[in-house]
């Protein structure tokens, strides 16, 4: 039941400086980070990312978006965290995502908004959607290497 999850702070989670904000969050909630780093995503990259999205219409507001500045990628690991990360990033459209998450207190934007002006989705984060695929994601970002086991404070409570 501990998971681990693939989470990128996007291009404009970086930018707006929200990067901080949203790790304590996620620090708050008790999830051991295990792999972190900054990464400039190239178009081949965001197409191996995003491979099951690419034939879709959205996708190259997608592509400019995940390719328009580094990013800060992280594997969080926890008790179900998959899960609990994706609730804690909230609907896919910041205009529908609950307040509380991360998509709901920092982005406002809609689909239709962003479609009509040919843009991508800005919703600062991805965080993996799966068990299937968070094991694809956290091995395409990550080397076994860049990945590392140890206490927190944490662990005392749930072990
Ligand atoms: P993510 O993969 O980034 O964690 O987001 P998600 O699972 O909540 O959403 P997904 O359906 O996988 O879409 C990936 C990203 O593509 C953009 N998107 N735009 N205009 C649109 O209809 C549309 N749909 C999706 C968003 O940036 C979304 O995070
Ligand atoms: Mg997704």
């Amino acid at each position: 039941m501990i998971e681990r999850s693939l989470v990128l702070l996007k291009p404009d989670a970086v930018q707006r400086c929200f990067v901080g904000e949203i790790i304590t969050r996620f620090e708050r909630a008790g999830l051991k980070m295990v792999g972190m780093k900054m990464v400039w995503v190239d178009k081949d990259f965001s197409k191996e990312h995003y491979a099951e999205h690419v034939e879709k219409g959205f996708y190259p507001g997608l592509e400019s978006m995940i390719t328009e500045g580094p990013v800060v990628a992280m594997v969080l690991e926890g008790v179900e965290a998959i899960s609990t990360i994706r609730k804690m990033v909230g609907a896919t459209e910041p205009k529908a995502a609950a307040p509380g998450t991360i998509r709901g207190d920092f982005a406002h934007v809609s689909y239709g908004y962003a479609d009509q002006q040919k843009i991508g989705v800005k919703n600062l984060i991805h965080a993996s959607a799966n068990a299937e695929d968070a094991e694809k994601e956290v091995a395409l970002w990550f080397d076994a290497k860049e990945m590392h086991s140890y206490k927190t404070v944490h662990d005392m409570h749930i072990l």
